[in-house]
């Protein structure tokens, strides 16, 4: 059990018989300030409220009965009502010293292991991906970071869009204005221009080209040889160019099942919800009613089409049958918001109420015009040339912190900075809100960024190799942990909150928790070094043990990076 959870516990048992016990126990978190100790209980004005009592004279008696020993003495009133928590300073070194044989840095397995699906990315192919298919990659990927982390079994499906009516607009543009000689070159780029083309025709009002797209799509669907061959054909260039941008952002896949697998299970789809009563005829269309909204939801359009709900529906199918999943998490853009709740309600009717859905939703990337961000041609940015960008950025950092690096691996460590930066800019944002895009802001070296994160990290090895020391021996050496500083104190508290961190992200499905945390012990470790020395530490005891603490520093960050899907590097 981490720290949070054992306060909790004890908070939990400590309060009066017929109160609200976990409701108190919830209101235990970390302090907001240092003066108040480490841990606090608030709950005892909202719970004196209900018993009909004084908070101050309620909180000295679940003061005297909450007994937090070994981690702490009794708790400590406070103004109104506070209940302060004080870790005790010998209990926090010898679990530090714990810490330092544990190689899961404290996680212990959940009470049930839960099976998760992820549906994240799924971008629609065949358009150039676009910088708003990095928010569902890098929170999907993080999310699934996590919640394996935790201990659960997470199935990653990226939920391609591999078969809507860019096909059609591909097809069309293809047997009207290719260019072959382009296509031979590069296949992936020519479709893109093919598909701007037609948009771009579309748009200038040119309906002709509209309805012939549309048609174009039909027929691929109805299993036109011409179509379906020339979709088999450009789908390999397509997945390829995908798979390049999936690779180099360290992002993998358990996985890949498009729109276009579904395809086959869609008119028993239909079929199963009309025969269940659900799903009625409306205008010619099927469609099933649902409570929350206005709208029903349409399974299949008057021409015949199924649509996008369809093949959610199909996708819920295929993943109870095949994973047996106790929640799926579907990372997408909170703009789907209306289209998800009238799907999980379906889906409930339609007989899933046993598996848990979830709609992670996440806010627009904006620009420093605050509208959604576009590049200088004013063309949505390319997920590609947003990562070239971000090496190049970076590598300008590397560049005046780091002189003495070899160019090598100066563009080495510019690709692991500029990524890092790129995704803990999204990672660090209440994932609901939209926020704007600053690279900037992103790789200043102070600051919530993950350049500074890494930075930190950096430093803790330095101390290593400046010493001649290998972490690992003192690892082995497991020494005791003094702690006499306040700096190193503030820091032992924070290295023991990893597991209660990674819970509640895992919880509330927010990678900022994780992030708030990395960035609160990276200054943590910032004041330490700065105040306690630790290869001049005035004794041998007090080294050893200051190098525990950068050891637990350096794996608690790089860890805690690595959940969100970050690299690190020795120096920079
Ligand atoms: N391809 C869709 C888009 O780019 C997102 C799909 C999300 N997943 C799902 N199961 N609907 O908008």
């Amino acid at each position: 059990m981490n720290v949070l959870e054992r306060l909790r516990t004890v908070f939990g048992a400590a309060v009066p018989e017929g109160a609200d016990r976990a409701a108190f126990a919830q209101a235990v978190r970390p302090a907001s300030d240092p003066r108040f100790g480490d841990y606090q209980a608030n709950g005892c004005m909202a719970l004196a409220k209900v018993l009909g009592r004084k908070p101050r004279e309620l909180a000295q008696e679940i003061a005297g009965a909450a007994d937090l020993a070994p981690l702490a003495g009794p708790p400590e009133v406070a103004g109104p009502g506070f209940l302060n928590v004080r870790l005790d300073d010998a209990w926090i070194a010898a679990a530090l010293h714990d810490l330092l044989a544990d190689d899961r840095l404290g996680l212990t397995p959940p009470a049930r292991v839960q099976t998760i699906v992820i549906d994240l990315s799924s971008p629609n192919v065949a358009k150039p991906m676009h910088v708003g298919h990095l928010r569902s990659t890098v929170i999907g990927d993080s999310l699934a970071r996590i919640l394996q982390a935790r201990g659960h079994r997470v199935v990653r499906d990226n939920h391609l869009g591999d078969w809507g009516s860019q096909f059609g607009m591909i097809l069309w543009g293809w047997k009207h204005q290719r260019d072959e000689a382009r296509f031979a070159r590069d296949p992936v780029g020519e479709l893109a221009r093919l598909y701007r083309a037609v948009q771009a025709r579309i748009q200038g009002g040119e309906t002709a080209v509209e309805d012939a797209a549309r048609e174009e799509t039909a027929k691929l669907h109805a299993g036109d040889p011409e179509n379906r061959a020339l979709w088999s054909r450009f789908m390999p260039h397509c997945l390829g160019a995908l798979q390049a941008v999936y690779d180099r952002m360290g992002v993998h896949f358990d996985v890949q099942l498009g729109e276009s697998f579904y395809d086959p299970r869609l008119a028993s789809v239909v079929e199963d919800l009309q025969r269940k009563g659900l799903a009625v005829e409306s205008e010619g269309a099927i469609v099933v009613f649902v409570e929350q909204t206005e709208a029903p939801l349409i399974i299949r359009k008057r021409d015949g089409a199924f649509t996008y709900a369809t093949t959610d529906l199909a996708t819920i199918q295929h993943r109870v049958e095949t994973w047996h999943p106790d929640q799926i998490l579907y990372v997408v853009d909170h703009r789907q918001g209306d289209h998800f709740k009238q799907l999980f309600e379906v889906a409930r009717k339609w007989g899933y109420q046993a598996v848990d859905l979830q709609h992670v939703a996440f806010g627009t990337i904006l620009g420093k015009d605050r509208r959604p961000f576009k590049t200088r041609e004013g063309d949505v940015v390319g997920l590609e040339s947003l990562l070239d960008e971000a090496a190049a950025e970076a590598l300008k950092v590397v560049r005046e912190n780091s002189p003495e690096l070899e160019p090598a691996e100066q563009s080495r460590v510019a690709e692991v900075v500029g990524l890092g930066a790129i995704k803990y800019a999204d990672l660090c944002q209440n994932r609901i809100s939209d926020y704007v895009f600053d690279w900037q802001k992103m790789m200043a070296m102070n600051g919530n960024t993950g350049t500074y994160l890494q930075y930190a990290y950096a430093r803790t090895r330095s101390v290593f190799r400046k010493g001649g020391i290998a972490p690992e021996a003192i690892r082995a050496q497991r020494p005791a942990i003094v702690l006499t500083h306040p700096a190193e104190r503030a820091l032992g508290v924070r290295l023991l909150r990893l597991p209660e961190v990674l819970e509640l992200a895992a919880e509330e499905l927010k990678p900022n928790i994780l992030t708030d945390y990395l960035f609160d012990l990276a200054n943590a470790f910032s004041t330490f070094y700065e105040g306690c020395p630790v290869l001049k530490a005035e004794s041998p005891a007090r080294r050893d043990s200051r190098l525990a603490l950068c050891e637990l520093t350096s794996r608690t960050l790089k860890s805690g990076l690595n959940l969100l899907g970050i690299d690190v590097v020795e120096r920079m």
